[in-house]
C-alpha cells in the first residue's frame, strides 16, 4: 500500500500486466495499419509513459507527437476541456492514432474528435490503455483497449492523484475503505510495542494500549476512570462495558486515524464480541488479528535482559515470566479460535530483526 497526499492506494495492475496490454495493442495496430507510417499522438500528461513504451513496441516506422488537454476541475462539461498544447504539424491525409492513458467519461475523447476532425486526416483511430466502461457516457468508437477496469480511481504509469503517482511503474487503486483495525496479540517480550510504533506511523493508525488507557483515565480522574477505580478498590474486575466505553472515547478522539491497533483488549471471547458490536455501531470492524509468535525460551532471555535495566520486578523472575506465558496461552487460545472462525486470524513469526518482523506484519496488512 502507498500513500499519496492524504489518500491510500493498493496494488491493482502489475507492470507485467501493463506490458502485456501495451504489446497487444502495438501488435494489433501494426497488423491493421500495415506499411503506412502512422502518426501517434499522445495525450499529455497522463499518456507519456504509455506512449513511450508503446512506440518502443511498435514494430514498424512511425512518427510521434503530443497534445496537451486539461479539463477544468469540478465540472464535466465538454466546453471545459481546454487545449494547452495543440497539434503542431500537418496531418492532412495521414493515419492518426490517439494514444490515451485512460478513457473515463469520454469528455476528453469528444474534444479530441472535434480537434482532429478539422485536420482532414485520412483516418483517426483511438487507442487507450485503460477504459472504464461504467463511467463512459459517449458514443465514440474506441478502436483499441488495453484493459477494461472498474469505475474506481487509479494512479501510476502516468496517471496521477493531484500530480503525484505518475512515476510509478505499476497501477494502484484508491483504497476507499481504508480503515485498518488490528488486534495485536503477543506474549510479554514479543515486541508488540515496538512493532505497533512502526505500524501506526506507516498506516496512520492510533495505537490503543488498554493498560495505558486505564492508567490515563484513573490518573486524570475522568468519570470512567473513577468508575473503573471503584471496581478495582472493591477487588472486582472492571466490567467490559466500562472498558469498552473507555476505548470508545479513544476512538472518538482520533477520528482522523485510518484505523486502530487494539493492544491488551480483547482478552476474553466476551470482550471480543463486545468489541465487534461496538465497532459495527461505528460502521467499523476488526480487519485482522495478528499474533506475534515467539519461542518461550527466546522471550525469557529477552525479558530477563530487559529486566536488568527496566526495573520491572516481574521481568527479573523466570518463574513469574512463565506464569505470565501460561496465562497468555490460556486466555488467547479461545480468542484465536474466535478470530479464526471469522477468517481474521494471522500468525506472524516474531523472531528476527525488528525490520524483518515489521516486513512480515506489513505483508499481512497489505493483503487485507
Ligand atoms: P475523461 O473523463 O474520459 O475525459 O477523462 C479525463 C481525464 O481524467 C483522463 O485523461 C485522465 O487524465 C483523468 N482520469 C480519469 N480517470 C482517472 C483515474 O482513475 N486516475 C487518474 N486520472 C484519471
Ligand atoms: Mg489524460
Amino acid at each position: 500500500m502507498i500513500k499519496l497526499h492524504d489518500k491510500y492506494f493498493k496494488p491493482f495492475i502489475t507492470a507485467t500486466q501493463i506490458d502485456e496490454a501495451v504489446t497487444r495493442i502495438a501488435t494489433q495496430l501494426a497488423e491493421d495499419i500495415g506499411d503506412e507510417i502512422p502518426v501517434f499522438v499522445g495525450v499529455l500528461n497522463g499518456s507519456f509513459m504509455f506512449a513511450s513504451d508503446f512506440v518502443k513496441k511498435y514494430p514498424n516506422r512511425c512518427e510521434i507527437s503530443f497534445v496537451k488537454l486539461a479539463s477544468y476541475s469540478g465540472t464535466s462539461s465538454t466546453e471545459n476541456v481546454k487545449q494547452l498544447i495543440g497539434v503542431d504539424y500537418d496531418l492532412e491525409g495521414r493515419t492518426v492514432v490517439i494514444l490515451e492513458d485512460i478513457i473515463d467519461t469520454g469528455n476528453t475523447l469528444q474534444e479530441i474528435n472535434r480537434i482532429f476532425k478539422e485536420k482532414k486526416v485520412k483516418q483517426l483511430k483511438i487507442a487507450t490503455l485503460f477504459f472504464k466502461p461504467e463511467a463512459y457516457k459517449k458514443q465514440y468508437t474506441i478502436d483499441y483497449i488495453g484493459m477494461e477496469i472498474p469505475n474506481k480511481f487509479i494512479v501510476g504509469y502516468g496517471l496521477d492523484y493531484d500530480q503525484l503517482g505518475r512515476d510509478l511503474p505499476e497501477v494502484y487503486q484508491l483504497k476507499e475503505d481504508h480503515m485498518i483495525n488490528l488486534v495485536l496479540f503477543g506474549k510479554p517480550g514479543a515486541g508488540k510495542g515496538t512493532q505497533a510504533t512502526f505500524l501506526k506511523e506507516k498506516y496512520n493508525l492510533k495505537h490503543i494500549s488498554t493498560g495505558d488507557v486505564f492508567r490515563y483515565n484513573m490518573k486524570n480522574e475522568t468519570a470512567l476512570g473513577k468508575l473503573a477505580k471503584s471496581f478495582i478498590d472493591r477487588g472486582d474486575l472492571v466490567p467490559d462495558e466500562v472498558t469498552i466505553d473507555m476505548l470508545q472515547a479513544e476512538v472518538e478522539k482520533n477520528s482522523e486515524a485510518n484505523g486502530f491497533i487494539f493492544d491488551g483488549f480483547p482478552r476474553t471471547t466476551a470482550q471480543a464480541e463486545a468489541l465487534d458490536i461496538f465497532l459495527s455501531s461505528k460502521k467499523m470492524e476488526v480487519a485482522a488479528t495478528i499474533a506475534l509468535e515467539a519461542d518461550d525460551e527466546i522471550l525469557i532471555q529477552r525479558l530477563l535482559e530487559r529486566g536488568k535495566t527496566s526495573g520491572r520486578a516481574d521481568d527479573t523472575d523466570e518463574v513469574k515470566i512463565r506464569n505470565r506465558f501460561d496465562e497468555y496461552n490460556e486466555k488467547t487460545a479461545p480468542l484465536m479460535e474466535y478470530y479464526q472462525r471469522q477468517g481474521k486470524f494471522h500468525s506472524v513469526n516474531g523472531i528476527g530483526s525488528i525490520e524483518e518482523i515489521t516486513e512480515r506484519l506489513c505483508a499481512v496488512i497489505n493483503n487485507l
